[in-house]
């Protein structure tokens, strides 16, 4: 039997496959597909590409229940969204699914899923989860024990939680209105520019929206904010900055709490609140150890649902799951390509399971020098406030970096750290001395032997690591859209 997550419906739509060792045969993103950012729904691509790891039947697992979000949202005065899974699924889709289907559809609660793609993901046997998102069907904030039974199957308890409207993630997608960024979407952005900014509202910002109680909103920030909230002349970066610390206030307020109500110094974290890599730098204050699967938002559920098909520990190697470039990793074009123009595209082996490239679908670059920065700005054509990551063999990083607390690694780009020496590296270090860093382990990928291979030649143990996309449109998935790129800016893509 394998065990196929869905999740989609609403935004980044997933898919996952899941056999009945443990092991992830697959998991992926519907928008590499479609070349639709955030598509809501299953493609076709990316369902043909998921059944070619599927050998005999399989259960569907869908990531929330979707009468108990038609009640929030008849609640909330909406129109409630189709509950058929036919609806939702699609018709075309059920019909290529029904193949080797058997039985039913089981949903799963949202909240749920997002922990269960953390903890059976995990290295821990037993943890606090805390899952803090926009919302689910009705949580938007949940805490949970989290172990296995002697029989190894994944237990469950919800031990607190908070209901729409209250709603952490809600009120950082407002403030991403609210400066004129796209809500769902742009979040990252506002999370940069708080570097630039003084949290100067902060006050305002809680006074006007929480109540004196715990994690309570005075209002649904579900429809946004006003225009003109904070005054139509407030500086974007001022309230950039103020809404990050309220909302870390805020997470810290749920941290304290799970800490203190939890039944383990292991943490595991999850839903889109989990992407903001800035305040991730506080977690290590109330956990020992810490474990965020790269994909916590709502794509990440596909592999939540699926995890609850199997129901017990998953076998996790690495985020390396989705569409196969075949190929060895290409070492030697691209340590060529960094010696004579600074930087390649790699486009090689499985895409990425979540938002970030770790790799196999990067723009690298030396990341040494002061003008490396704008050379990748031209072909990426963002905001020039905002700086690159830095990929690092995990060895070296204590050189350069200073880890936040009880923060071991970051092998998949989830915590900020204060670079050591930002002369040398401007392009990596963002106004606040602080970079997104991404550890590189001691492992077999193709990425680790290139970064071994730079060191060796440059004694250099980092480079410049940026997603390679087309502006506008998802991450590069195969070799047709990593062709189109070549294209586009005339830059070599080795695979
Ligand atoms: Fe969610």
């Amino acid at each position: 039997m394998n065990y196929l997550g869905i999740s989609c419906g609403f935004h980044d739509a997933g898919l996952s496959v899941v056999n009945d060792k443990g092991e992830i045969l697959f998991a992926g993103h519907s928008e590499r597909y479609s070349k639709y950012k955030h598509d809501k729904d299953l493609c076709p691509g990316i369902i043909k590409d998921a059944l070619r790891h599927v050998s005999g039947s399989f259960e569907l697992h869908y990531y929330e229940k979707p009468w108990l979000k038609a009640i929030r949202q008849l609640r909330a005065g909406q129109r409630p969204g189709p509950f058929s899974m036919t609806s939702i699924i699609g018709q075309a889709n059920m019909e290529e699914l029904a193949i080797k289907r058997t039985g039913k559809i089981h949903t799963h609660v949202h909240h749920m899923t997002h922990a269960a793609a953390g903890f059976q993901t995990s290295p821990f046997d037993k943890a606090t989860v805390v899952v803090i998102d926009a919302i689910g069907e009705l949580d938007s904030i949940s805490i949970w024990d989290a172990s296995y039974d002697s029989n190894g199957y994944a237990q469950y308890k919800k031990i607190w939680g908070r209901k729409y409207p209250n709603s952490i993630g809600m009120m950082y997608s407002a403030m991403t209105k609210r400066v004129g960024l796209k809500p769902m979407d742009e979040e990252y952005i506002l999370m940069g520019m708080a570097a630039y900014g003084k949290p100067i509202y902060s006050d305002i910002i809680t006074d006007e929206l929480l109540t004196d109680d715990v994690l309570e909103f005075k209002r649904n920030l579900h429809i946004g904010l006003e225009d003109d909230f904070l005054g139509s002349e407030a500086n974007h970066m001022d309230i950039a900055a103020s809404a990050q610390e309220v909302t870390e206030h805020l997470i810290k307020t749920v941290m304290a709490k799970a800490r203190y109500l939890g039944h383990s110094r292991n943490l595991v974290y999850g839903g889109g609140v989990a992407l903001n890599c800035l305040a991730n730098r506080v977690l290590g204050d109330y956990f020992d150890n810490i474990w965020i699967v790269p994909n916590p938002g709502d794509a990440g559920n596909s592999l939540g649902a699926a995890a609850l098909g199997y129901g017990k520990k998953l076998i996790w190697k690495d985020a390396f799951l989705g569409h196969n470039i075949e190929g060895e990793y290409p070492i030697d074009n691209v340590i060529n390509e960094l010696h004579t123009n600074k930087m390649v595209g790699v486009a090689s082996g499985r895409a990425e399971f979540g938002p970030r490239a770790l790799g196999n679908r990067s723009l690298l670059a030396d990341p040494r020098g002061p003008e490396i920065k704008d050379k990748v700005n031209e072909i990426k054509r963002r905001q020039k406030f905002r700086p690159f990551a830095p990929m690092i063999l995990e060895e070296h990083v204590d050189m350069y970096f200073d880890m936040p607390r009880n923060w071991k690694d970051s092998r998949y780009m989830q915590v900020i750290a204060r670079c050591r020496q930002p002369d040398l590296f401007p392009a990596i270090v963002h106004a606040d001395g602080t970079s997104r860093v991404q550890t590189v382990p001691k492992d077999d990928s193709g990425i680790r032997k290139l970064l071994e291979r730079w060191y060796d030649e440059t004694g250099c143990p980092i480079l410049l690591n940026t997603s390679l996309n087309i502006r506008g449109e998802p991450m590069v998935d195969d070799r047709n859209d990593a062709d189109r790129f070549e294209k586009l800016y005339n830059l070599t893509v080795c695979s």
